[in-house]
């Protein structure tokens, strides 16, 4: 049991539309956010949040209900659990209560040392003494106490072992602090020691708010022993590639913006946050990776890129840029003066100059058919075909099918190529016809079965290879590659094989499959009960289908074999038949009725 009072206060602290919006993407519509309902199949979303009093209501199924019961439903979980669920990310302490919440959250010890770190760099940074340089530092850097509190700054005193000192008096275990990466190993056997040293450091929190990691910047320039930047390394709890920073506090205002302003670093999302720009996040020292265009997904649809104006900052935009792309998110780029990042504009020209640079924001696409122009790559016939070239990665990336096709559009009007030479172009090199063989078979014996069965069968086994690993498992065991009849279907398949844990589209990937994966992604139907069952059915049925594809095969060898060879086709026949029949008997009576009515007519 959890105490009434605990709950309402989960209830009162709980951000509805957070937790919602893990699962459905919202958007915003007046005070309330609309979503297409995960819990029914739907074109134009119906399902409501509405966060000022805290429900959910879909007027197509008409399910309803508050965050606990959403989260019940969705993740199929208790009250209990559904309530810890909910205060984890409402920041709620639930005490802990019966044998079962004993259960340990195995990554607990990292957040106890991850949390430890984060105040005690504070203090450091807060102590008269110790924290007075870096303070002055941040001072030069027009960054105050308020903004330094809201992203838990912190310093890290140029020490070898205070950290791992005060850790060890405070009971934290020496190797869980090696395994935070808050300490590292001394070659030989000497003491370990403090991995930021003489450093401002930025927490970086996951979603939930939870600080999973730390990123250090040196007080001056940084050296070759120094570098600027240092960052913890990948931890039980820190991929950095599957988080980006400045997004939990971010999280709200780009909702409430509709749009997310990405910049290079953590000191361009302080600097921004101090000047009143709150919408802001960063990459974590890499270049955009899809698993943080998916995270970002979630908050909005539009992104604002406001690298450096530099060749590199401008490769970085274009290479993030079709990957938001591929993410469904529809990117635009900013412009800088050369030589500034957002931090100098905002702290020397000020925000306003900054906001305009931002409403001067270019889509994409547009930027690079600018760049190309101003590279007069539309003046000869040749130079025209390399832009093309050029643009291709960008169109294929694009899976949102409207964005899609205005830039397909655009780049016809710009180049003079044809859109259906573009379409080509843009599919070359993969996959084969849109219609299979099982296909055209079920749609020329007409009536015989129908052409689109097993299609709900294979998506289905996707969506199961989606939602965990154990699943890519078990289709395995079963299936291969050949067992799917749709070619997209059958691509992603192999996809998942190769790469368990891909939870999104890769940007190289085929245009269409990307697109069907998407889809699949996109379908929020929970799984039934039954699901073991439902898995056996679907195997089964495209297991029947190959089947029935090879008995086709045989009965057109058997029509104009010779007798001596029609007997024995005929006894394979009879095998697969029986075959047939263990797997799907419905099909197997429609299959051997198809024989029966063609030996009859011949
Ligand atoms: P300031 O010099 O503090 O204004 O930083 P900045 O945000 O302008 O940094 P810069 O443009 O130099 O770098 C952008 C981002 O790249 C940083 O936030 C870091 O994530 C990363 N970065 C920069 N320098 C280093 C470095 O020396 N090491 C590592 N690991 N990352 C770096
Ligand atoms: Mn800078």
């Amino acid at each position: 049991m959890i105490p009434d009072d605990i709950v309402e206060e989960v209830r009162a602290r709980a951000d509805i539309v957070e937790v919602v919006g893990e699962f459905v993407s919202l958007k915003k519509a007046g005070r309330e956010f609309k979503a297409n309902c995960p819990f029914h199949e739907e074109r134009t979303p119906s399902f409501h949040v509405v966060p000022e009093k805290g429900f959910y209501k879909c007027f197509g199924c008409d399910k309803s209900g508050d965050v606990f019961s959403f989260v019940m439903e969705r993740m199929g979980m208790d009250f209990i659990e559904a309530v810890k669920h909910v205060a984890g990310r409402a920041g709620v302490e639930v005490p802990q209560v019966g044998r079962r919440a004993e259960q340990e959250d195995p990554n607990r010890i990292f957040h106890e040392v991850n949390g430890f770190a984060r105040d005690w760099f504070r203090a450091q940074l807060l102590d008269e003494k110790a924290g007075a340089g870096a303070r002055t530092y941040l001072d030069s850097r027009g960054i105050d106490e308020q903004i330094a509190k809201r992203f838990g700054l912190g310093f890290a005193p140029d020490e070898w072992r205070t950290l791992r000192e005060a850790a060890a008096s405070h009971g934290l275990d020496e190797k869980t602090m090696l395994e935070a990466g808050l300490i590292k190993n001394k070659e030989g056997n000497g003491e370990s020691y403090d991995r930021f040293r003489g450093r401002i450091i930025f927490p970086i929190d996951a979603v939930s708010g939870k600080v999973i990691a730390f990123g250090g910047r040196v007080l001056g320039q940084g050296s070759k022993k120094a570098p600027k930047y240092l960052n913890s390394p990948e931890t039980p709890v820190y991929h950095k590639g599957h988080n980006l920073y400045g997004l939990s506090g971010a999280k709200h205002a780009i909702r409430r913006e509709e749009s997310a302003l990405v910049v290079e670093g953590y000191m361009d999302v302080v600097s921004l946050a101090a000047h009143e720009f709150d919408n802001v996040v960063a990459p974590l020292g890499t270049s955009v990776t899809p698993e943080q265009a998916k995270l970002l997904s979630r908050y909005c649809k539009r992104v604002i890129i406001l690298f450096d104006a530099d060749p590199a900052g401008l490769k970085a935009t274009f290479r993030a840029g079709d990957v938001f792309l591929a993410a469904g998110l529809h990117p635009a780029v900013v412009t800088l003066p050369p030589d500034e990042d957002p931090d100098t504009i905002v702290r020397t020209a000020g925000a306003e100059v900054l906001r305009g640079h931002v409403d001067d924001a270019v889509d994409v696409l547009d930027r690079k058919l600018q760049i190309l122009d101003e590279k007069d790559y539309f003046s000869t016939i040749e130079r025209t075909r390399s832009a093309v070239d050029r643009l291709l990665p960008t169109l294929r990336s694009v899976t949102d099918a409207a964005l899609r096709d205005i830039y397909i559009s655009k780049v016809s009007d710009y180049t003079g190529v044809r859109r259906e030479t573009l379409e080509v172009e843009i599919q070359s090199g993969s996959l084969e016809p849109r219609f299979t063989k099982r296909e055209s078979r079920a749609q020329l014996s007409s009536g015989f079965r129908p052409g689109t069965q097993g299609r709900g069968a294979e998506r289905l086994i996707l969506k199961l290879m989606l939602s965990g690993k154990e699943w890519v498992e078990r289709a395995v065991a079963r299936i291969s590659a050949k067992t799917f009849d749709d070619p997209y279907n059958r691509a992603i398949f192999q996809r998942l094989v190769e790469k368990p844990e891909t939870v999104v589209p890769s940007p190289d990937w085929e245009f269409l499959v990307r697109q069907r994966f998407n889809k699949i992604l996109a379908d929020q139907e929970p799984f039934s009960r039954g699901i073991n069952e439902d898995f056996e059915k679907s195997v089964n049925r495209m297991l029947a289908s190959v089947l029935d594809q090879e008995m086709e095969g045989l009965q057109q060898q058997i029509a104009v074999a010779p007798n001596d060879e029609k007997a024995r086709l005929l006894t394979e026949l009879n095998k697969l038949s029986g075959e047939l029949r263990d797997l799907d008997p419905t099909l197997w009576m429609a299959a051997t009725r198809g024989i029966a009515s063609k030996t009859s007519t011949n």
